[in-house]
């Protein structure tokens, strides 16, 4: 559904990103780990259609990405709210061509998803950080997109309300099993939420790792099976395991 091919992004001819090639089926999730600066961010954005690549392209369902699109929502780090409208009329910001009442309602039946019905009078301000964060996502859905981008959207939260929030995006995702991306520094919460791990190292950021998940859902944090992942995902991110090709000629 989704293609990425040898998509490259420089920024004042420095490279960022090289070479990232992968698919994407409909309605997998995927977790994207990586070291910091290693493109993640900049990988996201160009699959959403919010910045262009130096080479290479992003399709999805056969087209080229070429902007942004009702199909793919976009989650960021921070809420991003306009704190000068309602959540309501925050959620509904993207829907702008439609008459007033079909944006209205579509904007309460996205609250409705994340759980937030009775907090579209209020202003961002009056939201607790995973409100506002639950009103972000709410934003990203009022499209019905078929992709779903999230980029660290639950790092600034504390841990309880983080935890919460991944089993609420799960929730969500079985309703109608958007396509997912989401990039995290968290390796508990891609074991807890993915299908699919690919791991970007470096600079410019290459993949390291695209393996899959093959646990079933819902997921046990105690279970087994995930301790030796985590163990494999934390060798990647801190760098004690030998590159393949050291590995390959026995060193390391
Ligand atoms: N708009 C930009 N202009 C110049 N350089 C940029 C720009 N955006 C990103 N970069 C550079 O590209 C590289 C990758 O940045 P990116 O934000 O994608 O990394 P990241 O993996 O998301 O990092 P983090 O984990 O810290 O969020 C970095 O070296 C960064 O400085
Ligand atoms: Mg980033």
């Amino acid at each position: 559904m989704l293609e990425i091919s040898g998509l490259s992004r420089q920024f004042d001819g420095t490279e960022a990103l090289d070479g990232i090639y992968f698919t994407v089926a409909a309605g997998e999730i995927v977790a994207i780990l990586g070291t910091s600066g290693s493109g993640k961010s900049t990988l996201l954005r160009m699959v959403g259609g919010i910045d262009n690549p130096t080479s290479g392209e992003v399709r999805l369902n056969g087209r080229v990405v070429t902007g942004p699109s009702p199909s793919l929502g976009f989650v960021f780090q921070e809420p991003r709210l306009m704190p000068w409208l309602s959540v309501r009329d925050n959620v509904a910001f993207g829907l702008g061509e439609l008459p007033r009442g079909e944006q209205r309602s579509m904007a309460e039946a996205a609250l409705r998803r994340v759980g937030l019905a009775d907090a579209a009078e209020l202003w961002p301000r009056q939201l607790s950080g995973g409100m506002a964060q639950r009103a972000a996502i709410a934003r990203a859905l009022v499209t019905r997109p078929s992709v779903l981008l999230l980029d660290e959207p639950f790092s600034a939260l504390d841990a309880f309300t983080r935890l919460s929030l991944q089993e609420h995006l799960l929730e969500i995702w079985q309703d109608d099993r958007p396509t997912m991306l989401f990039v995290t520094h968290d390796i508990d919460e891609a074991l807890m939420l993915a299908d699919r791990v690919i791991v970007l190292l470096g600079r410019p950021g290459r993949i390291r790792r695209d393996d899959a998940l093959t646990l079933p859902r819902p997921r046990r944090r105690g279970d087994p099976r995930l301790a030796t992942w985590r163990e494999r995902l934390f060798d990647d991110l801190s760098g004690t395991d030998p590159a393949p090709e050291e590995r390959a000629a026995g060193g390391g």
